[in-house]
């Protein structure tokens, strides 16, 4: 009734057919005598053209009034043939106009790009008609595809979880959820289907995924959110290979079927190759710079600085850079350290007559030759060093490597993939142990079963071999300061069900939209959400979080304190 086609569908072919059809007025033009309206949907734009017998109609069109047309198809004349478009040969001569619906004055252009966030997302309806956002939300909804497909096409059950429920710890808050019924009780939102899939695991399930919402406390950055899509799988009888080679099936799956990209073989790092040799937990290997360890040269060297720090049990560590760097640069870098702790930047610029900085002359020649050699150094290219202890020279070194990377466009554009392996099952914060992963990892001389897919330097998934042995797991608890009690409180389910049989399992989890960012090259996983939140937790859309009346908290049996008391 509304429409015979879609207005990105028409072209020659249609030449001489009646039609009717249906959008939004994307642009008016009036060019004296003719006016043209082109009229948009999500799959593309159709010029219609309005003679001047006709005009009144054309006088009752304003942008982004939902229209119905009929008219008459005709051939474009030479001169207004637009090649950008596939219905760019072809225009609809108006006969009939029908208003469906009018629209105010737009608070920006629909075909803008650059509309800033509150706006893009207050008026979320409105940037979705960009085209370029359709696109975004078409390739989510075909990953989710390619993702259920490759589930399914492997047998593993998708099974929903609760998402009321118990706390599940992945290192962030909770946001808990007040139960009326249960006064001065509260569910969690799940920060990861964790406990459940282990329970399905349990329960002879065998195969288990789910693209499930996850629900996170935490400081937000570009990549993060405090509500997203986890690709969640668990599998049972499998070893850490095992679980490895199907996530680079799925994520193969995924840029393939998207795409068209093919990827390789998918390299290994241990942890502590990737701290000494990229300075991070999740290298970006999309350029070279490796990190290289000079101390043994440093040790003995008049520049006091590097022999202290090596003497004191630190490390001096540097990288090259194939390009001559201004003091201006060098200065603004050494800023750039110093927020990872460093105390300062030194240098050495390889010039024509040899390695020249202000620190050359407390070095001997050999000592020079050597650090230059380890480097495999060239005239015109600069070295960075820095001395310290050696979390300090990791995470300076490792930061200073993207900067430049930055700075000087070194990254290839492939999707460089890798597996980071091997992490320590703890971290001590304060005088604590935390679990790297989380308390449910198995380790082997305690190192964990952990692994994480790393891409282009973001972390895009991670996962574990699981504790399957109830002492095992309560000795872990232990190690974290959780006493037996404390665990059989939090977590009665997961201790309960380890004693009845579990099976040898494991999994991983992968940020759906975080992987669907870089394959769009957006900058923040926003641009792929739907209805995203802002840094601060906000729905701009809906104007989440807000507050809610005293009789309701009554009736939850909660009382307002604290400093946002008066703010509702
Ligand atoms: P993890 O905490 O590593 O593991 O999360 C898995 C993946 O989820 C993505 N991710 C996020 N994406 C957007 N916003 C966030 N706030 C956010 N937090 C995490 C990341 C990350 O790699 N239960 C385990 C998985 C397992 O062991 O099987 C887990 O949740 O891409
Ligand atoms: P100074 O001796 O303080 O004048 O420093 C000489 C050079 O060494 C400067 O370029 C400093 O940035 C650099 N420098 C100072 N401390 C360190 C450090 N811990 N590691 C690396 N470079 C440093």
């Amino acid at each position: 009734m509304y429409r015979d086609y879609l207005l990105g569908e028409l072209n020659l072919d249609n030449v001489g057919q009646e039609v009717t059809l249906s959008g939004w007025v994307d642009s008016i033009r009036d060019h004296g005598g003719l006016i043209f309206v082109d009229l948009r949907d999500y799959s593309g734009k159709t010029q219609i053209v309005i003679h001047p017998e006709k005009e009144s109609l054309a006088r009752k069109l304003k942008p982004e009034f939902v229209i119905q047309i009929k008219g008459e198809v005709r051939k474009r004349s030479k001169e207004s043939i637009n090649p950008n478009i596939p219905t760019g040969e072809i225009e609809v001569e108006l006969a009939d106009v029908v208003v469906l619906n009018e629209s105010l004055p737009l608070p920006f252009e629909i075909d803008d790009d650059s509309v800033g966030e509150v706006l893009k997302y207050k008026y979320r309806y409105l940037s979705l008609r960009n085209q370029s956002n359709y696109r975004r939300m078409k390739m989510r909804s075909n990953m989710m595809k390619v993702v259920k497909d490759f589930f399914h096409r492997n047998n593993f059950l998708e099974i929903d979880t609760p998402i009321l429920t118990k706390s599940t710890p992945e290192g962030a808050r909770d946001f808990l959820v007040p139960s009326r019924m249960n006064e001065g009780k509260f569910y969690a939102l799940p920060q990861s289907p964790q406990l459940f899939k282990q329970l399905l695991m349990i329960g002879g399930i065998d195969r288990y995924f789910q693209v499930c919402k996850c629900f996170r406390d935490e400081d937000l950055r570009a990549d993060r959110q405090p509500e997203f899509l986890q690709i969640d799988a668990e599998m049972s009888f499998v070893s850490q290979r095992d679980v490895m080679n199907f996530s680079e099936e799925l994520i193969k799956s995924i840029l393939k079927n998207l795409i068209n990209y093919e990827i390789g073989e998918v390299p290994v790092i241990t942890y502590e190759d990737a701290m000494s040799r990229y300075g991070s937990d999740k290298p970006d290997i999309s350029f070279g710079m490796l990190i290289k360890d000079i101390s043994d040269i440093a040790d003995d060297c008049g520049f006091k600085v590097f022999s202290d720090t090596v003497r004191g049990g630190g490390k001096v560590r540097g990288i090259v850079l194939n390009e001559d760097v201004s003091r201006k640069d060098i200065d603004m870098l050494t800023q750039e350290v110093a927020k990872f702790g460093a105390k300062g930047l030194a240098w050495i610029k390889m010039t024509a007559e040899g390695p020249s900085s202000v620190i050359t002359k407390f070095f001997t020649q050999k000592e020079l030759s050597n650090i230059v050699s380890r480097f495999d150094a060239t005239v015109g290219d600069t070295l960075f060093f820095v001395a310290d202890d050696e979390k300090v020279v990791c995470e300076s070194l490792g930061h200073l490597r993207l900067k430049l990377a930055d700075m000087y466009n070194l990254r290839n554009n492939e999707f460089n993939l890798l597996w980071v392996i091997n992490f320590p099952m703890f971290e001590k914060v304060g005088n604590r142990y935390k679990a790297v992963h989380h308390p449910f990892t198995a380790s082997t001389n305690g190192v964990s079963q952990a692994y994480d897919l790393v891409m282009n330097g973001s972390e895009i998934g991670g996962g574990s071999i699981r504790i399957h042995n109830i002492e095992e797991q309560l000795k872990v608890f232990d190690t974290l300061g959780i006493s037996r009690e404390e665990a059989e409180k939090q977590f009665p389910h997961l201790l309960n069900a380890l004693r009845f049989g579990a099976p040898p399992h494991g999994g991983i989890a992968f940020g759906f939209s975080r992987i669907l960012s870089m394959i769009t090259e957006d900058e923040s996983i926003r641009d792929v959400m739907p209805f995203p939140k802002t840094q601060r937790g906000v729905c701009l859309t809906t104007d989440a979080p807000s507050s809610v009346s005293t009789e309701d908290l009554t009736e939850l049996g909660i009382r307002k304190i604290g400093k946002n008391n008066d703010k509702g």
